[in-house]
């Protein structure tokens, strides 16, 4: 019998890797570039940011990367990212040769990984981006496997009042589904009021934001220990777009 084609492990970064490596060309997930333009353009008319910065999460290869910069003043309020270093190396190198270096014309690059919070913040700045745009990234992230988080978790929803209750608590670890953790650390590095614009492939990607947040300790953790994210992301309209209040 022939062995059973396995599935891609699109929540694998060897996986993105290793195609980023073979597939050079632009390849755009979903959609054209364009078609998140009316979504993009209501965001930031509906914001209060007269220089508003735009984080692309997992941008990949495509080609909204280079499109977003018609909904922005300066290039550089793009920012590109991706946790695969070879098409965010790659795709930096293009856009660089497109502009005949002229670093000003273009967007930001960097190699992040959105499951990783000091990843992150490594590359962003906290409360900084008014935008993210997020293009079938919740997909892929999904795939990924739960991600094992030391308690006290380092993230909170608020300003954790002593470092007393830090040593009260048991450590252990936590599995935390993907999607949850990435909503949690987006917010780390969002405004408030920032949007969260998402096209993917299913509306039942966001349930974890639906119903009531649990209740919170002191510091903004659940009973869980992490963050709730429905603490900190609102689902409006249209199932693929998100809010941060
Ligand atoms: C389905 S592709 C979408 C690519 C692009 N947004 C598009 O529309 O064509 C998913 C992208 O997410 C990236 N990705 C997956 N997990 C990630 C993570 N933990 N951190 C950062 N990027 C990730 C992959 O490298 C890949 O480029």
């Amino acid at each position: 019998m022939p062995p059973k084609a396995k599935a891609p492990s699109f929540g694998s970064q060897d996986y993105w890797d290793q195609r980023f490596t073979t597939n050079t060309a632009p390849f755009d997930w979903l959609s054209a570039p364009e078609a998140l333009d009316p979504v993009i353009t209501e965001a930031l008319g509906s914001i209060d940011d007269a220089a508003p910065e735009i984080l692309h999460i997992g941008c990949g290869s495509s080609l909204l990367s280079q499109h977003l910069k018609t909904h922005v003043r300066r290039a550089q309020q793009v920012h590109n990212v991706d946790y695969s270093r070879v098409v965010i190396e790659a795709e930096e190198l293009r856009e660089m040769m497109s502009m005949n270096g002229n670093v000003v014309a273009c967007t930001r690059w960097s190699a992040v990984d959105l499951l990783d919070y000091t990843s992150l913040i490594g590359a962003c700045d906290l409360s900084k981006y008014s935008v993210v745009i997020d293009k079938s990234t919740s997909d892929a992230i999904s795939c990924a496997e739960d991600v094992l988080c030391s308690l006290p978790y380092a993230v909170s929803s608020k300003q954790r009042e002593s470092t007393d209750r830090m040593v009260e608590v048991e450590l252990k670890e936590i599995p935390v589904h993907p999607l949850e953790l990435m909503a949690v650390h987006l917010a780390l590095v969002t405004k408030p009021g920032a949007r969260w614009l998402s096209l993917s492939y299913t509306s039942e990607r966001y349930t974890f934001l639906e119903g009531e947040p649990t209740k919170t300790e002191e510091d903004g953790t659940g009973n869980t220990g992490i963050p709730d994210p429905r603490l900190l992301w609102t689902v409006v309209e249209d199932p693929h777009t998100t809010f941060h209040p």
